[in-house]
């Protein structure tokens, strides 16, 4: 946990917790009551989030949202939570439109935006760049996906899909399934739920297995985990069914991509004998593994997953941002 960070000196007493004027670089750096917390202050934004009500704590604030990767829904939900919680946007949405096609360093595009702005979301498609850029900032920096790496805002909003249908995090169990070496949402969602106590299942081809290291790290810690081949039985014995698309763009070489294309595909089927309350997440954009003839069935939760990142994000910006300056 970065605190401290800079001039900034935490103040407990502020609010029902203290996530003022701290980065978000990994989801281990928020602890379960923190979690918690956030979610509660989430479902509190649903009706700001959608419209129907007005709080504006942000008023004033500006928040920089450096993006040097795409990003649909991750981007313009930031946006969004920034808006309608009354702050400003200022925004690097395509890497090739800024000076880093001029070959300017990421540490120094990063202390321009602190200058600029009262905080920084990034996303980049090196693993560490938040880590690096929260380093030379003395702004929070909030980190909305470094390369193959973390997205813990993701996380944040797919236990708030998970809690709104379950009324629960814990006891869960919930296969990952598809492309979990290069998916960053699945490596920050893992040591969540493991965090929650649920039971994780990992079902993927086997070129695209959960790197080693974060396996032992999670059982290091006590977390259920298994290894399932049978994606049919997987199915049968979920809860929650998280599908991830295999992320092309990370993999060095065409062929190994074409090997495992296509390797797996959730359609009415594969669903047969599911549990009644199963719930399908998927972080989107999807790319073929969720046949859309699930989208009208009691399971999918994918589309009101990508909703409820706009009240989670403006939770958590409010929590990091809201009320005024942080300093002292
Ligand atoms: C994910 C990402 O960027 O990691 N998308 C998202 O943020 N909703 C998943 C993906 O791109 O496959």
């Amino acid at each position: 946990m970065r605190l401290g960070k800079g001039l900034w000196v935490p103040r407990p007493s502020e609010g029902r917790m203290s996530l003022k004027g701290r980065d978000l670089i990994a989801i281990r750096d928020l602890s379960s009551d923190e979690i918690l917390d956030l979610l509660a202050r989430a479902r509190e934004m649903i009706p700001c989030a959608e419209g129907t009500r007005v709080r504006e704590p942000l008023n004033g604030r500006i928040v920089a949202m450096g993006f040097f990767e795409p990003s649909t829904r991750t981007r313009l939900s930031f946006e969004s939570a920034v808006l309608r919680l009354g702050g400003r946007c200022i925004t690097i949405a395509d890497a090739m439109a800024s000076s880093m096609r001029k070959g300017e360093s990421l540490s120094d595009t990063v202390r321009m935006l602190t200058g600029y702005a009262d905080a920084i979301v990034l996303r980049h498609p090196n693993e560490g760049a938040a880590q690096l850029a929260a380093r030379v900032s003395d702004k929070p920096v909030i980190n909305a996906g470094d390369g193959a790496g973390q997205h813990p805002t993701q996380t944040l909003l797919d236990l708030a899909t998970i809690h709104e249908r379950f009324g629960t995090l814990t006891g869960l169990r919930v296969v990952l399934l598809g492309d979990l070496r290069y998916g960053r949402t699945v490596h920050s969602l893992a040591y969540a739920l493991a965090q929650f106590g649920a039971e994780i299942v990992l079902t993927s081809p086997p070129e695209l297995r959960l790197p080693e290291e974060l396996r032992s790290e999670l059982e290091r810690s006590g977390a259920k985990v298994q290894m399932e081949g049978d994606i049919r039985k997987a199915v049968r014995e979920a809860d929650v069914l998280y599908v991830t698309r295999i992320q092309k763009e990370r993999f060095g070489d065409e062929g190994e991509y074409r090997k495992v294309a296509g390797s797996y595909r959730v359609d009415l089927p594969l669903l047969e004998g599911a549990k009644e309350r199963l719930t399908i997440l998927h972080p989107l954009p999807r790319a073929g593994e969720i046949a859309p003839e699930i989208d009208r069935t009691p399971y999918a939760a994918y589309f009101r997953q990508a909703f409820l990142g706009v009240p989670v994000r403006m939770a958590l910006l409010d929590a990091i941002l809201g009320g005024g300056p942080a300093a002292a």
